[in-house]
């Protein structure tokens, strides 16, 4: 009987261990399975954004001003009628005012506070700050209450050119832009300057670029920064002179990729920005 009963208790036994190993083993599968981490790496190339044509014209020259040793510098886009308009030499009242459609601010005084509509303020904002020489360039936006077209946009972008130092003549302002054409657009581009208007240059002259297949682009204004300019920045006319340009950025990048319509780089399209 004895012997009947240690034969089933070892029996009895060993499908236990059996079974219990058994369960063991499923519990650690399904642990395995619930905590597996999937570390397959992806192939497929990666879909990344990258930046506007603007920003990129912007970025390159910057890039080609820094060769020519130019600083970078920037200032606000609300600006104040003293710095967009007054120490530029336009007085209230003066009647290039009027051409900058310009778009004020409800803030204090009337008319006092309004969006830049140009980055020139920052050439009077930069003097003030800066000690001479001066060799600084001030991308930025700015804005004028156009009506949008092909060629025009209310908000836009633009460059300016500050260069203040003893004995720079109007010579330094055309080779500048020249070296500047030429290491933007390539070798096969030159730079003209034609005679023309601006209150805060004396003389000044609009730039135009010409392209390898003969035609000319306009770029621009720049001239001599006017002595009343100089002593607006804290600058002594009689010890510096300098020179000034600004320049639209879009139009640039308009041109350098064949954009038909300025409006075109503002819709937000990705079919469009992602051709570039
Ligand atoms: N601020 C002028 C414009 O917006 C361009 C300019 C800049 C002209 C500097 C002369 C010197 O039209």
């Amino acid at each position: 009987m004895g012997q009947l009963l240690n034969t089933a208790s070892l029996a009895v036994n060993a499908a236990l261990q059996t079974r219990t190993a058994e369960l063991e083993s499923l519990e650690i599968s399904a642990r395995v399975a619930r905590e597996a981490l999937d570390l397959s790496e992806f192939v497929t190339r990666r879909k990344r954004g990258h930046t506007h044509i603007v920003t990129q014209a912007t970025q390159r020259l910057e890039d080609v001003f820094i060769g020519l040793g130019f600083q970078i510098a920037e200032g606000p886009e609300v600006e104040t009628d003293f710095y967009n308009f007054e120490a530029l030499n336009m007085p209230k009242s003066h009647p290039a005012r009027s051409e900058f459609d310009t778009m004020f601010l409800e803030y204090g005084e009337p008319n006092s506070v309004l969006l830049r509509t140009h980055t020139s303020p920052v050439q009077i904002r930069v003097m003030q700050t800066w000690p001479p020489p001066i060799y600084a360039i001030m991308p930025g936006r700015v804005f004028r209450r156009d009506t949008p077209d092909a060629t025009h946009m209310p908000v836009f972008h633009q460059i300016e050119g500050l260069v203040i130092d003893r004995g720079i003549t109007f010579a330094h302002l055309a080779g500048t832009i020249e070296a500047f054409t030429k290491a933007f657009f390539g070798s096969d581009f030159t730079s003209r300057l034609r005679p023309s208007f601006f209150p805060f240059t004396e003389p000044s002259a609009e730039f135009d670029i010409r392209r390898a297949d003969g035609e000319w682009i306009e770029l621009g204004g720049c001239g001599m920064v006017h002595p009343n300019v100089l002593i607006s920045g804290g600058i002594d006319p009689e010890e510096f002179s300098g020179f000034a340009f600004g320049f639209g950025i879009d139009r640039m990048a308009k041109e350098r990729h064949n954009v038909e319509d300025i409006r075109e780089m503002y819709t937000n399209d990705l079919r469009f920005l992602r051709q570039f």
